[in-house]
């Protein structure tokens, strides 16, 4: 224990003299008239995302199912200073759906700085995995093939603007966490995909960045509804959460980890003491209320 300890504070030392003296910020100017698609920004996250482009001045392109969340955000968007906010009602179940919403959007836009991809669904309950395959294909689908499908689609307009990827991932990206194999599978997929591309990006100097998102618990209206009973952490809020990730975009990076402090001492420490770090995770699910 007291072994454990030493460890846990030199990491914390370390880690936050990287972090104070890595820290960088971003300007208004950075953002102002670049365009960006924000996928699944009727709510949550992405819907947050969406606003702290539109604050800095970027022409946002909006996609999901429900058109009038769509256009509530839209018109927010511009009351808070973006440079245009349209929307696009699509399924990312279906692929020719996933590629209309990126070539409507590039035509409308004209071109394209950002490819926010967030959207999430149809994977199913929180619970057990009782072999039911029909969850399976549509979180493949949706969470997994349509961010494929989108960035194919977007990718020529991205090597001409040199522009951007932003991907959401979990910290169930990179280590598997109960209860949640769909989930888990399309975000270990997606991890897997664009760290690919993310080196062949850097290999042939196209100057396209891709920036991984890796998640915790965020207290968004859905994900609280889905598991905020079922785990005893506490949910980070989007609004900052936001505000890392669009930081992150902007500044071109990797990587980047919120809450910071919850997420990425688990996963470098994951790395050292991989059983040691599950059994923990572990203790956070409530049993009980879980099916
Ligand atoms: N919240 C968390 O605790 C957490 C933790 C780790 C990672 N993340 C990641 O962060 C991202 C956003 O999470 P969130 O909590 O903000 O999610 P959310 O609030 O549930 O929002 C999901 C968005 O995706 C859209 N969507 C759902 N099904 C769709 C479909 N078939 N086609 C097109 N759009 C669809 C929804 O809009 P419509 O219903 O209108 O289509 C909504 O805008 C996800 O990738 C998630 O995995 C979240
Ligand atoms: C997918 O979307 C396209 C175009 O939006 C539509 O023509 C097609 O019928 C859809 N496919 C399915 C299986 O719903
Ligand atoms: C890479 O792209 C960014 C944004 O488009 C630009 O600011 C930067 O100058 C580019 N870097 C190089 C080396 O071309």
């Amino acid at each position: 224990m007291a072994g454990l300890k030493l460890l846990l504070w030199s990491l914390i030392v370390g880690l936050s003299a990287y972090y104070f003296y890595s820290t960088d910020t971003i300007t208004p100017e950075m953002v102002k008239g670049k365009r960006v698609i924000v996928t699944g920004s009727s709510t949550g996250i992405g819907e947050q995302i969406a606003y702290r482009f539109s604050e800095m001045g970027a022409h946002v392109m909006l996609t999901a199912r429900r058109a009038k969340q769509l256009q509530e955000v839209a018109k927010k968007c511009l009351e808070l200073g973006a440079g245009s906010a349209r929307y696009v009602v699509a399924d990312m179940e279906n692929m020719t759906s996933a590629q209309n919403v990126a070539q409507e959007a590039i035509k409308q836009l004209g071109g394209l700085d950002y490819l926010v991809l967030n959207h999430l669904g149809g994977t199913g309950t929180f619970g057990s995995f009782k072999g039911d395959m029909e969850p399976v294909l549509s979180s493949n689908k949706i969470n997994f093939l349509s961010y494929i499908q989108l960035t194919s689609t977007a990718l020529k307009a991205l090597l001409e603007s040199q522009g951007s990827i932003i991907v959401m991932s979990s910290l169930s990206g990179r280590i598997g966490s109960p209860f949640s194999a769909t989930y888990c599978a399309a975000k270990f997929a997606l991890e897997g995909f664009f760290s690919s591309l993310r080196r062949e990006f850097i290999m042939k100097k196209n100057n396209v960045s891709v920036t991984v998102a890796i998640l915790g618990f965020i207290d968004t209206e859905n994900a609280v509804k889905k598991i905020g009973d079922k785990v005893t952490m506490s949910a980070s809020p989007k609004e900052e959460c936001a505000i890392e990730i669009v930081n992150a975009a902007v500044l071109r990076q990797p990587e980047v980890f919120y809450p910071y402090w919850g997420i990425k001492p688990l996963w470098l420490l994951h790395n050292l003491a991989p059983n040691l770090i599950r059994n923990l995770l572990d203790k956070m699910y409530v049993q009980e209320n879980i099916s």
